[in-house]
């Protein structure tokens, strides 16, 4: 038996994955992963359970214990909807620097696996391509330079009423791109099959058509 359709879209943070991701399984039918979203519902989990960041078995029995569930916009952790909570900047934080931690890895592995269905998948993340689902019928590595997704993220927050300083979205994205890339555990890294593909002049629509274009060239529909 053949497993379902994945399309994986890996990359730095703020180089348009999700909104991608949403938008190219809405054209499919598909469903979607936020990956990122299983390390962000860990650290909140964390954070409520006052385990600390530096404490890797602790946080990895939370990973393995976590009690979530996905419906449509809607996460609940242990029956609460989080959907609000895990976007905090603070749990993001946390969520990137015990994504470094091999034991919570191997604990969301097949937890993300599980999201595999017919008729397809759309998964972003970081090592969506490389480790989660390395038989994936297309591999999308999706960048943007910094400055771009600097600006992108800025607007973001604007859009949420929050003011946020240029200089120091450039600083924590620097960190966090160098945290994703130096981690010796998946590290965040283009398959060797991947389409690279650069969104830095691109518009979301014109991102979503260049992945929907390499689905069809590759022989899909
Ligand atoms: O998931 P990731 O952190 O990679 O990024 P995102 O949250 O999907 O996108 C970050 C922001 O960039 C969103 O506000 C998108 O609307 C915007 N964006 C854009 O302006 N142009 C693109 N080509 C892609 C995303
Ligand atoms: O908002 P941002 O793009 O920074 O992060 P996210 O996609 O919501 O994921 C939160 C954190 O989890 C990231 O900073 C990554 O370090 C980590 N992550 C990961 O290691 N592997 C994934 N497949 C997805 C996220």
């Amino acid at each position: 038996e053949t497993p379902a359709a994945v399309i994986t879209i890996d990359g730095p943070t703020a180089s348009g994955k999700g909104t991608v991701a949403h938008r190219v399984a809405k054209a499919l039918g598909w469903a979607v992963l936020d990956s990122g979203a299983l390390y962000r519902l860990t650290a909140l989990a964390a954070i409520k359970q006052g385990v600390a960041a530096d404490d890797e078995p602790g946080v990895a029995r939370v990973a393995e214990t976590l009690d979530v569930r996905f419906d449509g916009p809607h996460v609940y952790l242990s029956g609460v909807d989080v959907g609000h909570d895990i976007r905090r900047e603070e749990v993001g934080n946390f969520a990137s620097r015990v994504a470094a931690f091999p034991g919570v890895r191997r604990a969301l592995l097949e937890r993300q696996r599980a999201f595999r269905l017919p008729p397809g998948l759309v998964a972003d993340g970081r090592d969506m391509g490389t480790v989660v689902f390395p038989d994936a019928s297309l591999k999308v590595f999706l960048v943007a330079d910094v400055v771009a997704r600097a600006e992108r993220r800025r607007k973001q927050l604007i859009e949420k009423g929050i003011s946020a300083n240029l200089d120091d979205l450039l600083r924590d994205m620097r960190e966090r791109d160098a945290r994703d890339t130096e981690r010796a555990t998946a590290p965040l890294a283009p398959a060797a099959d991947a389409h690279v593909l650069d969104s830095s002049n691109l518009t979301i629509a014109e991102t979503v058509q260049a992945i929907l274009d390499f689905w069809q060239q590759a022989g899909k529909r």
